[in-house]
């Protein structure tokens, strides 16, 4: 699979820590291999607020970031569904897109999500969003608009 980079919503404002990263490699942090993601599943990443990311690895052999933690009641979309671009909560199945987080008509609301870098067989996390406090992240991924907090 080639390199695979998405920007949602990333900003160098996140958190103390953050300002002493310079941009570049520096700041991307290794997470996982590839292989750990299964095909159309998740694997979770522990932060420091214990909060985890949950990795996807979606239909297109895509890999996505999200906050663990559905936008409806906090389900917890790493053991939900991943089907096509999406994934399903296992709690109340509600749709959540895995580029950007946002539940998907007629719910609403959004999760934060995060920018993945892969290479070769490598996943990489920012570390300045490992990092930062969730309440930022929420703000930052969804522009503010979706009325939710993390
Ligand atoms: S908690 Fe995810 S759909 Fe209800």
């Amino acid at each position: 699979m080639s390199a695979a980079e998405f920007a949602a919503g990333f900003r160098a404002d996140f958190a103390a820590d953050a300002a002493a990263t310079v941009p570049g490699e520096a700041a991307w942090t290794p997470v996982c291999s590839l292989g750990d993601i299964p095909a159309l599943g998740a694997r979770r990443v522990r932060r420091p607020d214990g909060v985890d990311i949950a990795l996807f690895r979606a239909e297109s052999d895509r890999v996505y970031a999200l906050l663990d933690r559905c936008p409806h009641k906090g389900g917890p979309l790493s053991q939900g569904i991943v089907f096509g671009e999406s994934v399903a909560c296992p709690l109340h199945n509600w749709t959540i897109r895995l580029s950007d987080g946002r539940a998907q008509a007629p719910d609403e609301g959004c999760t934060p999500a995060f920018v993945v870098k892969v290479e070769g067989d490598q996943v990489y996390l920012r570390r300045e969003q490992l990092l930062a406090p969730i309440a930022t992240r929420a703000a930052a991924s969804c522009g503010g608009d979706c009325g939710r907090a993390a």
